[in-house]
């Protein structure tokens, strides 16, 4: 049996702020309880939510002051290591991955991290752990933006912007796979990666009426918000939808009969599963552009925030 440590390097943002809060710490190894997995993170995704809420916003309302200094991060990829009471779906030496523990303190940017067994799944046979760990939440946002929340059919048209994003690169692979026809909105760098990964259709957002000449769309995928949902707005057709990502109200009502809702995204080691399968059936590839050492998570957060990402970032522990 192996002996695990009683301490592990973390990524630690000692109070909300800046990119310099960001530290690397020696702390404790969590234990996992009832229900619970300890896994060996080998990778962890990194998503805008993460930098956000390490300034302060994003997902820090749901932190209360006892989990600050806080440990970023919630996708993650790596082996389970120990198991908590009752559980019979993993096993030590499962390859698993998963969002875990959103909205509150998951703590991926670490050597060691604890995940309920009902938000993770068997890492795909295919993908390292580093892809594994780019596709969990914005595979989980794709699919439950677009088809648990807009209700996506084949043969529908789908419009989505920030296209060639974390979210938008999986959502354009899953609604191509769906049967739908797929529009991506992105700068004319990612219009041939996005047809790449099956758009039908590409449009360049930097233009001055990037709408113009786009015929009804059943669905707009928003990954952008505020002007960017406006400008989408009469592209939806009567009965459509438009879901949102961005959180915060632009104050743009949606025209009548067209639904506008917002997402936030849930752990789902289920609909991981779903992903895992299409991943496996060779429709499903996560994009990964850069990767960093947890040491560097201060450049993985600059590079976030930049907005500029192709695919996903990602933190190695190794
Ligand atoms: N509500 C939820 O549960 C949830 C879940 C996940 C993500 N989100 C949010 O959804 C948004 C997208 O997430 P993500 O992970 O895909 O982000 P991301 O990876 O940072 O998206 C980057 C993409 O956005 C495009 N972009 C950058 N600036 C833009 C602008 N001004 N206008 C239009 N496109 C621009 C860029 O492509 P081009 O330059 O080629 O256009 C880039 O490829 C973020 O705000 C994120 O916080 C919300």
């Amino acid at each position: 049996m192996t002996v695990l440590p009683d301490t592990m390097r973390a990524v630690v943002a000692t109070a909300p702020g800046g990119r310099d809060v960001l530290e690397l710490r020696q702390v404790p190894v969590p234990s996992p309880g009832p229900g619970e997995v300890l896994i060996r993170v080998a990778a962890a995704g990194v998503n805008p939510v993460d930098a956000k809420t390490r300034a302060g916003r994003g997902a820090a309302q749901f932190l209360g002051d006892g989990d600050w200094p806080w440990i970023p991060g919630w996708d993650l990829a790596g082996e389970v290591v120990a198991i908590g009471f009752g559980v019979a779906r993993f096993a030590v030496g499962d390859r698993v991955f998963g969002t875990v523990g959103f909205p509150g303190a998951a703590g991926a940017y670490a050597e060691y991290a604890v995940a309920h067994v009902s938000q993770l799944s068997r890492s795909p046979r295919s993908l390292s752990d580093v892809d594994a760990a780019a596709l969990a939440m914005g595979g989980l946002t794709a699919w439950q933006a677009m088809v648990d929340a807009a209700g996506l059919e084949t043969n529908q048209r789908i419009l989505i912007t920030a296209a060639a994003g974390g979210v938008g690169h999986l959502a354009v692979q899953i609604a191509a796979d769906l049967g739908a026809h797929v529009i991506a909105v992105a700068s004319p760098a990612n219009h041939d990666f996005l047809r790449g990964l099956g758009a039908h259709d590409v449009v360049d957002r930097t233009a001055d009426d990037w709408t113009s000449g786009i015929e009804p769309v059943d669905v707009v995928l928003d990954g952008v918000g505020g002007p960017a949902r406006a400008e989408a707005l009469p592209l939806v057709r009567p009965g459509g939808t438009i879901v949102s990502l961005p959180s915060g109200d632009d104050g743009v009502p949606a025209p009548e009969g067209v639904r506008s809702p917002w997402v936030f995204v849930a752990p789902d080691g289920l609909e991981l599963q779903l992903l895992t399968g299409s991943v496996e059936r060779g429709v499903l590839r996560p994009h990964v552009s850069r990767t960093f050492p947890l040491a560097e998570a201060a450049a993985a957060h600059e590079a976030i925030e930049s907005g500029g990402t192709r695919g996903k970032i990602v933190l190695t522990t190794d």
